[in-house]
């Protein structure tokens, strides 16, 4: 499916080659079903915008299968009470608020028991069932125009909609667009964060692309794009999350903006974060990212070093799939969720082992896939005394 939110075509600049869906862990007997893309990026220079050129059918991705659980991860659980507990000033008592992309509820938990009325938007199955088990009110479908239409006690009513890494993921992003503009009251707010360009750029964290992660924003290409709505950007706020995201806090058209959007939207300026000319910086970035990482492996297995990776991440299927690194190089992938243990990595077929196997089998080097959770796995580790790498600084 192309992605498409203007006619304008977009400008390819890197393409990582065949890529496998990134949360497609697989079982032996599949391997030769196996489905793969072509993961081109590109500019487009009306909105500012990096995207994907080509991804695949969303349902190939949320679907009863999803084995990603945001409470798997401590420091996810206590940013969402932190953001839970920011976004109330945005509400009064009896408000309705609707999550996009609610997962397992871990977000709406923290408005339970009180007066607000709250609803979910979950697509995968497996997931919404979890939160539905957690007493969270939550509809198994996508949010999109068709699937809010019938919520009439929202439409025109809703004070707040949030989401967590998600808008990235949502490829007719006008009719999501559209959809929220269709819930919010006069005074309503839209809410969301997404891994940020400008830490991607600087991190050169090229892992952060993969088929779910259709557009990579910042906070530019929001604002031009809210606009075309009749909404509104009117604050951004850094965050530490998933590597380094962006907050972005929308109203309509009438609202004040904050400051600190000028201050945001002059740094992107300064620092040619909105332009081609970075996006082809970072192809090279890119490039000599892969050389070195696969320089480091190649010197640690010249010296007989042992390496297993550290968390089956989404993120890990770029790097293991662009860069060509199997099980000739990483005996085994540890992580801590059950729907991924057992399989394999996609694509590049790497076993992927519970914590146990881990603590039984230490090798002499990890490889950190979820260097985003660095300070959370370290502390957990802290027995492992040999050494942590990863492809962006640890
Ligand atoms: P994600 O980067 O695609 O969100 O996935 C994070 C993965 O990392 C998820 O499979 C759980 C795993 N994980 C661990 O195995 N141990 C940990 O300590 C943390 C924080 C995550």
């Amino acid at each position: 499916m192309k992605c498409k939110i203007t006619n304008k075509p977009i400008q390819p600049f890197i393409n990582f080659g065949k890529m496998p869906i990134a949360n497609g862990f697989i079982e032996e007997k599949n391997f030769s079903k196996e489905f793969f893309f072509n993961m081109e990026v590109g500019f487009n220079d009306d909105l500012s915008l990096v995207q994907l050129n080509d991804h695949p059918k969303p349902e190939k991705m949320f679907n009863e299968n999803y084995p990603f659980f945001t409470g798997s991860s401590e420091y996810m659980k206590t940013h969402f009470k932190k953001y839970a507990n920011f976004v109330k000033k945005y509400i009064k008592s009896n408000s309705k608020i609707i999550e996009i992309g609610s997962n397992d509820g871990t977000f709406l938990k923290n408005f339970n028991g009180q007066s607000n009325k709250v609803l979910g938007f979950e697509p995968s199955k497996n997931v919404a069932d979890v939160s539905i088990k957690n007493g969270i009110p939550t509809l198994n479908s996508f949010f999109n125009k068709k699937n809010v239409a019938n919520l009439k006690e929202y439409l025109g009513q809703t004070d707040l909609i949030c989401a967590s890494n998600v808008i990235c993921h949502v490829p007719d992003l006008n009719n999501l667009i559209e959809a929220v503009d269709l819930l919010l009251s006069a005074s309503g707010t839209f809410i969301f964060e997404e891994p940020y360009l400008g830490s991607m750029f600087q991190k050169v964290s090229y892992d952060q692309i993969y088929d779910e992660h259709i557009f990579m924003f910042s906070a530019s290409s929001v604002s031009k794009i809210f606009q075309r709505f009749d909404l509104k950007l009117i604050d951004a706020i850094p965050q530490d999350t998933h590597g380094g995201s962006m907050r972005y806090i929308i109203k309509r058209n009438n609202n004040e903006i904050n400051q600190n959007i000028k201050k945001i939207i002059n740094f992107e300026e300064k620092e040619k974060i909105n332009s081609l000319e970075s996006c082809l910086k970072f192809k090279r970035d890119c490039e000599l990212s892969k050389e070195k990482i696969l320089k480091k492996i190649k010197l640690l297995k010249n010296t007989g070093k042992t390496i297993c990776g550290y968390a089956a991440t989404s993120k890990s299927t770029t790097v293991l799939n662009y860069c060509n690194i199997g099980s000739k190089e990483i005996d085994f992938i540890c992580d801590t969720t059950k729907e991924k243990i057992g399989k394999f990595s996609p694509g590049m077929h790497i076993p992927i082992k519970d914590m146990d196997y881990f603590h039984r089998n230490i090798t002499d080097c990890i490889y950190l896939f979820a260097w985003n959770h660095k300070n959370e796995i370290l502390n957990k580790e802290k027995k492992f005394k040999g050494e942590w790498f990863s492809h962006v600084e640890l």
